[in-house]
């Protein structure tokens, strides 16, 4: 029996081309050539104002806590239905988190239930854009603005996105993207941070450099550099960035080749919605997709638990997702004891499906085959 993985990282076939030129080059460190072509590409191809590459989509959530000026006793508003980098990196800076409810039809934000949350001590929101399906940022951007509210866009599963035709990650004040190796474009482990508001730039340079002004003798503008703030070693090396290219190069095939495989599952699937018997995921009129991931919502706990079994023993690998934040044993005692229903419900009930570049359309096809059986079977 062949096995299908849930994941398979892709390689395009030229990143130890690069990581040899990044080696040879003579500059290993970061913010080197490969550093500058990755971010000028999110800058050029998404009107990101300023990008900087970091090592992880967690770190630069961080350097996005430290830029909003987050410190004990402020409040943060983020989904409880996500990663747990979207909260950790603002409780690192001393904010306690108020956890938000997702819609009843899809794992992401509801807008409808921030309002609610906020008071004066809220400093920010996070939308993070599940599956790489925009968040209603219009609507999240009004309550922000109205009061007075950073937002911060997770958009570790986001690239190449849009909302209302405008890229993910360009929307927010801030935004935070991964190349996990699980993403669509990988690094291994590497993130980036993208500012949209430009009264950010200068210090987020800072913070990304060890809290040095060091980008800013580089490019001539000081004649010496020093500790000027806080921050940490925000940045990548050379060899990351290098292997990072190589997969942006070929962004456009990669992306083709997930939604061409999302669409099959779709179409695949579709019978089984309109029987009543799962839930497919959902894409807004103001969304697009981008291929980052599939779906399928079960019933309850037991269905799941019993369908990826069935995938398992055929040698299929699904799995299910996030656990809902505010009942982790981390934060549990610390969150206000509201029910959100809608994010346990996707903890519960949320399988996802095998999705990578090599996948082919008869292994969706073998993949769905075992889902129309098992709904034979057990319902
Ligand atoms: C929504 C979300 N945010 C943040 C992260 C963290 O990304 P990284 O592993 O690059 O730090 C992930 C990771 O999967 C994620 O899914």
């Amino acid at each position: 029996m062949e096995i299908i993985p849930f994941n398979k990282p892709f390689l395009t076939g030229k990143e130890a081309h690069y990581i040899y030129q990044a080696v040879y080059s003579g500059k290993i460190s970061g913010n080197g050539i490969f550093t500058k072509k990755c971010q000028k590409y999110f800058e050029e191809k998404y009107g990101i104002k300023k990008a900087l590459l970091t090592t992880s989509c967690t770190d630069a959530l961080e350097m996005c806590a430290i830029l909003c000026g987050i410190k004990p006793g402020d409040e943060v508003i983020v989904p409880s239905y996500t990663f747990v980098s979207s909260a950790l990196a603002f409780v690192r800076q001393g904010a306690k988190i108020l956890f938000a409810d997702s819609y009843s039809n899809q794992p992401n934000l509801d807008p409808e239930k921030i309002e609610a949350l906020i008071t004066p001590k809220t400093k920010a929101i996070v939308p993070v854009h599940y599956a790489g399906v925009a968040c209603d940022m219009d609507r999240i951007m009004e309550i922000a603005n109205r009061h007075n509210l950073f937002v911060v866009e997770d958009a570790a599963q986001g690239i190449d996105s849009y909302y209302k035709g405008r890229p993910l990650g360009s929307i927010g004040h801030l935004a935070a993207f991964s190349f996990h190796e699980t993403k669509n474009i990988i690094s291994g482990e590497g993130g980036l941070l993208a500012i949209n508001d430009e009264r950010f730039i200068r210090r987020a340079e800072i913070i990304w450099e060890k809290g040095t002004n060091r980008a800013e003798f580089f490019r001539g503008e000081v004649n010496k550099y020093g500790w000027v703030d806080t921050g940490s070693s925000f940045l990548p090396s050379e060899i990351i960035a290098a292997f990072l290219w190589a997969q942006l190069e070929n962004l456009g095939v990669i992306q083709a080749k997930r939604k061409q495989l999302w669409e099959e599952y779709y179409r695949l699937l579709k019978p089984l919605e309109e029987q009543g018997k799962l839930q497919l995921p959902i894409i807004p009129d103001y969304a697009t997709n981008n291929g980052h991931m599939f779906y399928v919502i079960c019933n309850n706990l037991a269905e799941r638990t019993a369908l990826i079994s069935k995938l398992k023993n055929a040698g299929i690998g699904a799995v299910f997702h996030y656990l809902s934040l505010h009942a982790s044993p981390y934060y549990q005692d610390k969150h206000d004891g509201r029910e959100l229903s809608n994010s346990d419900h996707y903890a519960d009930c949320l399988v996802r499906l095998p999705m990578f570049f090599e996948l082919e359309l008869p292994d969706v096809k073998r993949i769905c085959d075992i889902i129309n059986l098992f709904y034979k079977d057990c319902i």
